[in-house]
């Protein structure tokens, strides 16, 4: 029997029939497996500019002004001056050393193998790292045989929202995490703790439209329209289109650390028309903990969701299953 549901906020225009057109499809049937992949492969052909999200702006460097990271197979330093950052590969470029480990006087850094000094963020250093600060994180972009961009190509965002970033290491790779994404239909089978419902009504040039019901308390829900696009191959983004926190974006990023791990960044930035969210703001320190929850609470069943179509699709069972002390894909282990 299916829940009944007490509805609560701003009322949805009709859908125009389309939603009784997909009433009475199943999930599962249209969760289909070849059409998520061949939807990923034409979000595969997007331009990324060679940009990669490193992280939180805010939590970047906080506890040392220098950090190691890895992107896609590379090893930077990652220097904080003041409030700026700059980066550089974190090879020497004699021999190799880690240049993490060498003497520090600001910027500058002496090499500890043989001594070669250098000034990390001297536009005339040659190993260095282009990087954007969009506000929220922070951005690398590496050489590849693609076009390079000068900056990232960042959908839009509300400003004066409220922004708050969750982050996590996963055993996968980032199509996987796109590609769960992809698939909304398992969204209100999956969390239900977190969707009433959820209907997708249209698939459009690579875009996903649905209504979900957000619960607020057990049956209260927010129903709102939103959209699934990809502005980049490692990025997916939902815009709430319609209802209550109209405007509101959750950004997914992955970022190929190497083969088989996976940086899941996940902004979220809330934002709403109503007066009261002027208060919102101004307690925002206070709400970031609870978005960031929220974000974690869906990634941990996520996680599993996107680690067990990797296992699936390289056969590592019993390395993955020691790795992780359970079996790949229960979000409860
Ligand atoms: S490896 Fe750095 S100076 Fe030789
Ligand atoms: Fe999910």
């Amino acid at each position: 029997m299916s829940e009944k549901l007490i509805r609560v906020g701003k009322k949805l225009p009709a859908l125009d029939g389309l939603e009784e057109k997909v009433k009475n499809q199943t999930d599962w049937v249209s969760a289909d497996p070849v059409k998520i992949r061949t939807n990923f492969q034409k979000i595969l052909q997007k331009p990324s500019g060679n940009w990669f999200v490193l992280g939180d702006r805010g939590k970047l460097c906080s506890k040392k002004h220098r950090e190691v990271h890895f992107v896609n197979g590379k090893e930077l330093l990652l220097i904080r001056n003041q409030d700026q950052f700059c980066c550089i590969s974190n090879l020497c470029p004699h021999m190799g050393a880690p240049l993490s480990i060498g003497r520090f006087d600001g910027t500058r850094v002496t090499c500890a193998w043989h001594g070669l000094s250098l000034d990390c963020c001297s536009s005339h250093t040659n190993n260095r790292v282009p990087i954007y600060d969009d506000g929220y994180l922070i951005w690398v972009r590496l050489p590849s045989n693609q076009q390079s961009s000068d900056t990232p190509y960042l959908c839009d965002r509300p400003s004066n929202g409220i922004g708050a970033v969750y982050q996590k290491v996963l055993r996968c790779n980032p199509e996987h995490v796109i590609q769960n994404r992809l698939d909304p239909w398992h969204g209100a089978h999956f969390h239900p703790h977190t969707f009433a419902h959820l209907q997708v009504y249209c698939e459009f040039e690579g875009a996903l439209f649905l209504r979900v019901a957000y619960r607020v308390w057990k049956r209260v829900c927010i129903e709102v329209d939103a959209r699934f696009h990809c502005p980049d191959p490692r990025t997916i983004v939902m815009t709430i289109m319609e209802g209550e926190g109209k405007g509101s974006i959750v950004e997914t990023h992955a970022t190929p650390l190497s083969p088989g791990y996976t940086l899941l960044t996940e902004l979220t930035i809330a934002y709403s028309s109503r007066p009261g969210f002027k208060v919102a703001r101004v307690i925002s320190p206070l709400l970031r903990p609870f978005i960031a929850h929220a974000m974690a609470r869906l990634w941990k069943e996520d996680a599993a969701y996107a680690e067990r179509r990797y296992y699936l699709e390289h056969g590592f069972p019993y390395q993955m299953y020691r790795e992780k002390g359970a079996l790949v894909g229960d979000p409860k282990a």
